[in-house]
């Protein structure tokens, strides 16, 4: 029954499609023409060209609106960077994989994305290659839960107390050598960025937040606190008792108010022209370094730096069993950022700021390689298509993985179909 009414909506909207194909206007690029020709002869499903397919000469203004919901680094929205062919949202699986198939037989260069939240664009800009399309999965966000197996299937679109100064160094000093270590339940990280001295003052001080998230009560908190981190003086008052999904919200910024359907918009709080960068570290920073930070984040309009602590089950992981290497022995990560608001304007000084700082912090951080968090990409670290060892930034994300990662690439994708800016490449060089 089910079945046949599935196959129902299909001819129905197979129907719309053929209606639709013939509305496009001639002055239409032809590779979406064709794009659009191939995919029907490659999938029974429709492609209702209103909702699925965005070009610029179609409607300029859906075009910017499709380009633009998902992307969360303005940097990369900017008129100069290049703009796709077109816009393709898949309705269904069976389009994505056609979309592949057609995207290969027309040599056209795709960019696939899921959330947009690539830091250096890389799901919406292309700059190796200028002439790309998108295949943004912003409508397959179904979301199938096995209790049985203990399993969850997500479809790719789917989304889901401060101290200051004085003493605040050597609070952080201490926070990083316990902060791996701590009770399991435990989760402290350290959000530190410069803050005005009182209310109405100019001048500016460096403010250390300390969020944490714990599995059990108040009650055993403050035990666990006074046992392993009494320097950051954790009161009763300090602690908020909530649901698990309560606290999700709270550590992503929504408001206390805010329902947990608020989740289910799948909008992003943060949109911003930023600069990004990682370290790893794996030996408390020094007093005097952590100094010296304080210095160059007081240079900076708005910096910030998250440290989220690692350890626990991260650190009982062999560092060969997955893609992700950074385990025992890492202390934490750190999340370099820098936002600013007049876009091109201002560029250039921040991404000058940001290089100098990384470069000061490089004596207190992972060496050999200096590693580096590939959900935070960077494409100062290297790019495929410049003629160096792509090991020289491959390693840093994966260290001794990315061998491997590379052999892998080679045997499933050899032409190398699936490339950006730092894909896995099929050879080193
Ligand atoms: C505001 C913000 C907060 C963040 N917070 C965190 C955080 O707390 N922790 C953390 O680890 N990271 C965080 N990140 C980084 C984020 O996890 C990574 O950027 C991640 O890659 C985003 O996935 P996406 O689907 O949104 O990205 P997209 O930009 O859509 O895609 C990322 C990359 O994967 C490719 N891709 C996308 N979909 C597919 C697909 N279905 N198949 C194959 N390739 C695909 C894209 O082409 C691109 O290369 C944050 C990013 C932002 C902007
Ligand atoms: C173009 O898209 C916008 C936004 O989706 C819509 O409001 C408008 O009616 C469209 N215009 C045309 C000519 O289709």
């Amino acid at each position: 029954m089910a079945f046949a009414e599935i196959t129902n909506a299909n001819m129905f909207l197979i129907t719309l499609l053929l209606l639709s194909l013939s509305s496009i206007p001639l002055s239409s690029s032809t590779i979406t023409q064709d794009f659009v020709m191939c995919l029907v002869d490659n999938s029974d499903a429709s492609f209702p060209m209103d909702s699925s397919f965005f070009t610029h000469d179609l409607n300029a203004s859906s075009f910017k609106q499709a380009l633009e919901t998902s992307a969360q680094n303005l940097r990369y929205l900017m008129p100069s960077k290049p703009k796709p062919e077109f816009i393709f949202e898949p309705l269904y699986e069976t389009h994505v994989q056609a979309a592949v198939v057609c995207a290969k037989k027309l040599r056209l260069h795709l960019r696939l994305r899921s959330g947009g939240h690539d830091y250096e664009g890389l799901s919406y800009v292309s700059e190796m290659e200028t002439a790309f399309v998108i295949v943004d999965l912003s409508k397959l966000r179904q979301i199938n839960v096995d209790l049985e197996s203990n399993t969850a299937w997500v479809h790719a679109g789917a989304s889901i107390g401060e101290t200051l100064e004085q003493d605040g160094t050597r609070i952080l000093y201490k926070w990083q050598q316990v902060a791996d270590k701590l009770d399991e339940n435990l989760f402290i990280r350290a959000i530190i960025q410069p803050a005005s001295k009182t209310p109405k003052s100019k001048e500016r001080t460096i403010s250390v937040s300390y969020q944490g998230q714990f599995l059990g009560d108040a009650k055993r908190l403050l035990q666990v606190m006074q046992r392993s981190f009494p320097q950051l003086g954790l009161t009763k008052k300090d602690c908020l008792e909530t649901s698990w999904i309560k606290s999700v919200m709270y550590i992503a910024g929504f408001p206390s108010t805010a329902p947990p359907e608020a989740l289910l918009a799948g909008k992003s709080l943060f949109k911003n022209y930023f600069k990004a960068k990682s370290d790893y570290v794996e030996k408390p920073i020094p007093i005097e370094g952590l100094e010296g930070l304080w210095k160059k984040l007081l240079e900076e309009d708005s910096p910030l730096t998250i440290w989220n602590p690692y350890g626990g089950m991260m650190a009982k992981i062999p560092e060969t069993e997955t893609p992700f290497p950074h385990r025992s022995g890492t202390l934490f990560k750190i999340q370099w950022l820098t936002l600013w608001q007049d876009g091109k304007a201002s560029e250039a000084k921040h991404m000058e700021w940001m290089r100098n700082m990384y470069s000061y912090m490089e004596k207190y951080v992972s060496k050999s390689p200096r590693s580096a968090y590939v959900n935070y990409r960077d494409l100062d670290l290297g790019m495929n298509g410049r003629g160096t060892d792509a090991r020289e930034w491959g390693k840093k994300y994966f260290k001794g993985n990315f061998e491997r990662l590379v052999k892998i690439k080679a045997k499933f994708d050899p032409e190398n179909f699936f490339r950006h800016e730092q894909s896995i490449p099929t050879k080193f060089k």
